[in-house]
């Protein structure tokens, strides 16, 4: 039998899970299990790049996996671990730091876009974050990585650094490739819809989490910012209303046309209305298990260790392949 391809994707725990990193990412993860071999985990590493107050790291972290197998990543199709739970991460981040250049790591704009919002604390591991995440891929060999548009980018540099590093020593990484939805790959704010929602926005109202309450949801898009042609319609000059059918279409599965028929005529209230129901229909399940899991911490600490267990088989494996070929002495 072919073995099935292999699937790695994380989130960083440094906020909490949003309706962005839920279309972006986390509702295709879940699809996949049963074609592929999926490997999915919580960047924690990567978290600290910015500070954390680390009891609320530690509860986010779990809050985070309760809320990956409430979307429908089920732990036994999948393995779910913890990033800081596998040295090989930084052992590997380390030396791919030694094959990524200085020039490739300034042009990543989630460095610049960071570094211009933490000014006071641009530190080395924000920048040599792609190189850490570039290892958090090759070590498990995956052949795609289901993420959201911006970070398409540091998927390129990864398999621009794996290749490097094939050529100098021979076949040694798989090179991935980014796995980016159709629709829902970016999704703004619904305050500033010129920017992307995030969970580091602190604008009020412009961010949806996933365990936001069905009242703060509703009233959420009641107040979405749209604009004065009161007219439901899809295109590049309408930013606010395109980005709410955006949304609209991940969760009813319908396109852009029949989305524009159905409120043809209709008011924008009408539609805000509509979307913020679907949204909530959307959520509020995977809110109510992922409160049910989090109650059941014996569980949630079961997975991350037979996570832990069966991703540090698959990148140890890398990492001593890895270290024999740049050329360590074996323990
Ligand atoms: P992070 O934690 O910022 O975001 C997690 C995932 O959610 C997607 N996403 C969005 N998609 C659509 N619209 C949005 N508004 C939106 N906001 C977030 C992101 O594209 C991402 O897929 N560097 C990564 C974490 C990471 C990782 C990895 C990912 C670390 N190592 C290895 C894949 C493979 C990050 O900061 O994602």
């Amino acid at each position: 039998m072919e073995e099935k391809k292999r699937i790695l994707s994380g989130i960083k725990p440094s906020g909490e899970l949003t309706l962005g990193s839920y279309m972006g990412a986390l509702k295709n993860w879940a699809a996949m299990a049963d074609e592929y071999d999926c490997f999915y985990f919580l960047a924690d590493l990567h978290a600290i790049t910015v500070r954390q107050n680390p009891a609320e790291l530690r509860r986010r972290t779990l809050s985070q996996l309760a809320q990956y197998i409430a979307c429908g990543i089920d732990p036994e199709k999948n393995t779910i671990f913890i990033q800081s739970h596998i040295p090989a991460h930084t052992e590997l981040g380390w030396v791919l730091d030694c094959y990524t250049m200085f020039g490739e790591l300034s042009r990543m704009t989630q460095f610049k876009d960071k570094s211009a919002k933490n000014a006071d604390n641009i530190n080395a591991g924000l920048f040599t974050y792609p190189s850490l995440m570039a290892a958090d891929i090759l070590l498990y060999q995956a052949d795609l990585v289901p993420v959201g548009d911006d970070q398409k980018q540091h998927v390129e540099l990864t398999r621009d650094v794996a290749q490097r590093f094939n050529n100098v020593y021979g076949e040694t990484f798989k090179l991935p490739e980014p796995f980016i939805p159709k629709v829902g790959a970016r999704i703004m704010s619904l305050q500033h819809p010129e920017n992307k929602m995030s969970k580091s926005e602190s604008d009020s109202g412009g961010c949806i989490l996933l365990m936001d309450s069905p009242e703060d949801i509703r009233r959420c898009f009641k107040r979405a910012i749209t604009d004065s042609e009161m007219c439901v319609r899809c295109c590049k000059d309408k930013p606010g209303v395109s980005n709410l059918m955006q949304i609209y279409a991940v969760c009813t599965g319908k396109t852009m046309e029949e989305i524009e028929k159905e409120f043809a005529g209709r008011g924008y209230g009408e539609f805000k209305t509509a979307v913020g129901d679907v949204v909530v229909e959307t959520l509020a399940p995977i809110r109510e298990e992922a409160t049910r899991l989090l109650a059941d911490k014996a569980y949630l600490e079961s997975v991350y260790r037979a996570g832990a267990e069966k991703a540090s088989a698959v990148a140890e494996r890398t990492l001593r392949k890895v270290y024999k070929k740049v050329g360590f002495v074996a323990r």
